[in-house]
């Protein structure tokens, strides 16, 4: 399927994006993990939560899906079954992950799979701490997936320990957060710096010791969790998720970079994890206004405003890559539209994303025209005004959207190549859009 974006028309009115991602994920793992039933409102429906949901079945848990409302009856760890055959976790490395730190609480067997693109990201990263608890795990050849993790004797715990993590990164910390709730003795992990902290909230509100500081430690500073086993059941989670602001970060660029645009977005998560890409372009003359209006599930919401804004080229780097680590992408294509260069550096961790972020970027954006220059750890991208052309999603669904929200704002129509995989996130993505008065439309590959 390609989308067809026209550009031109500038951006109004206000939009909702779907229920946060990563909040999905954890509400839905730990809520089968409690014991009794959890409620989940504003549940994001997408691709990549279908394959936990199917996970989840697949090891015995029972879960009721009406439009957004998830209820999830949890049976503890105790009530997971090894399942027949491979778990498949499609594209998602946050339920790979996640998953295998639950199953090695749980102590079953079992295989964890998933789509070639998925067995192309780095699991060394959990299957290393994982082993140093005690955990029976193989990758496969060059540590990726499929994970093989075995059984353990009833009544044996896992060993309580201290892990030094090369890279700060909340997808390993919460697999071993969950690994840990079934160990012998206090855990405590070390990240380089503070990764989205979304595990640590929900799980204190389930009853869970866990607390996070900033530390030095050997000359460096570090971001330190420590978290002690699980004494009793989990409580079941009772909460309506916040939007998606990694969902709402492509209605704020495309609103930055049109001519005209002044839109609002309501009720989106502002946990201050997750807030970078508002930084960065706030620091090169980004137009965001953000208004608190309270708390849901233990996070900070907030209503956005967005009114277009002539950028200026800026530079991310150091804390702030990890704060905004999913918005590269559209970062790219704001920067493709401001005035002089914009640099990222420390940013490595873009190659094992869904694509190899860095090259995907560079690569598409080179095709509407814009000049850029790829880095180890990053890249540089000389502004200006897109071009039309075709590009192609590379099965990642952020440098699909990417490149729709370039168009908007480009001299000419581009032509999205692969868009079906934006499903994997947002899948009422075009359609919130043309709302706000974007002009895209669909061509499916074998039109009938
Ligand atoms: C996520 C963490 C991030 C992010 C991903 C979701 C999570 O991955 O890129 O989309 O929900 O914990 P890393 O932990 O690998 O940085």
């Amino acid at each position: 399927m390609r989308l067809i974006v026209t550009p031109g028309n500038p951006l109004r009115g206000s939009a909702r994006v779907p229920g946060d991602k990563s909040l999905s994920h954890r509400a839905l793992l730990f809520g089968a993990l409690a014991s009794g039933e959890s409620r989940i409102g504003n549940f994001l429906v997408s691709g990549v939560t279908k394959v936990m949901l199917d996970a989840l079945a697949a090891l015995g848990v029972d879960w009721t899906l009406d439009e957004n409302i998830l209820r999830v009856k949890g049976k503890g760890f105790a009530g997971l079954r090894s399942p027949n055959t491979a778990l498949n976790c499609g594209n998602s490395a946050t339920t790979i992950r996640m998953m295998a730190g639950a199953l090695a609480a749980a102590g079953i067997e079992a295989v964890l799979d998933g789509s070639p693109g998925l067995r192309r990201r780095p699991m060394e990263r959990i299957v290393e701490p994982l082993r140093c608890m005690g955990v029976p795990v193989e990758a496969s050849e060059g540590g990726t997936a499929p994970l093989r993790l075995g059984a353990r004797p009833t009544g044996k715990k896992l060993s309580a320990a201290v892990l030094d993590l090369p890279v700060s990164s909340a997808q390993v910390k919460t697999c071993l957060l969950l690994a840990a709730l079934a160990a012998d003795g206090e855990t405590v992990l070390y990240e380089p710096g503070p990764s989205r902290d979304h595990t640590e909230r929900m799980l204190r509100s389930m009853g869970v010791e866990v607390e996070s500081r900033i530390v030095e430690w050997g000359g460096r500073v570090l971001y330190e969790t420590h978290i002690m086993p699980l004494e009793t059941a989990l409580k079941p989670v009772e909460m309506n998720l916040p939007g998606d602001i990694s969902a709402a970060a492509f209605l704020i660029v495309a609103a930055t970079i049109t001519p005209g645009s002044d839109i609002s977005i309501a009720g989106v998560s502002i946990n201050p994890t997750r807030t970078g890409i508002v930084d960065a372009l706030r620091g090169m003359g980004a137009e965001i206004e953000i208004v608190e209006t309270g708390q849901q599930a233990g996070e900070p919401v907030g209503d956005l405003r967005v009114r277009y804004a002539q950028l200026v080229g800026g530079r991310v780097d150091g804390a702030l890559v990890v704060r905004m680590i999913d918005e590269f992408s559209v970062f790219g294509s704001a920067a493709a539209c401001a005035e002089g260069d914009s640099i990222v550096r420390d940013a490595s961790e873009l190659r094992y994303k869904e694509s190899d972020r860095i090259h995907t970027l560079c690569e598409e954006l080179g095709r509407l025209g814009v000049v850029t220059e790829e880095a180890d750890d990053g890249f540089t991208i000389h502004g200006g005004t897109p071009g039309g052309g075709t590009v192609q999603s590379h099965g990642d669904h952020r440098l699909a959207m990417a490149m729709t929200v370039a168009g908007l704002a480009a001299r000419a129509p581009v032509i999205v190549e692969g868009a079906e995989i934006i499903d994997e996130s947002f899948p009422a993505f075009m359609e919130t859009l043309c709302r706000l008065g974007a002009n895209i439309s669909v061509e499916e590959d074998n039109p009938v």
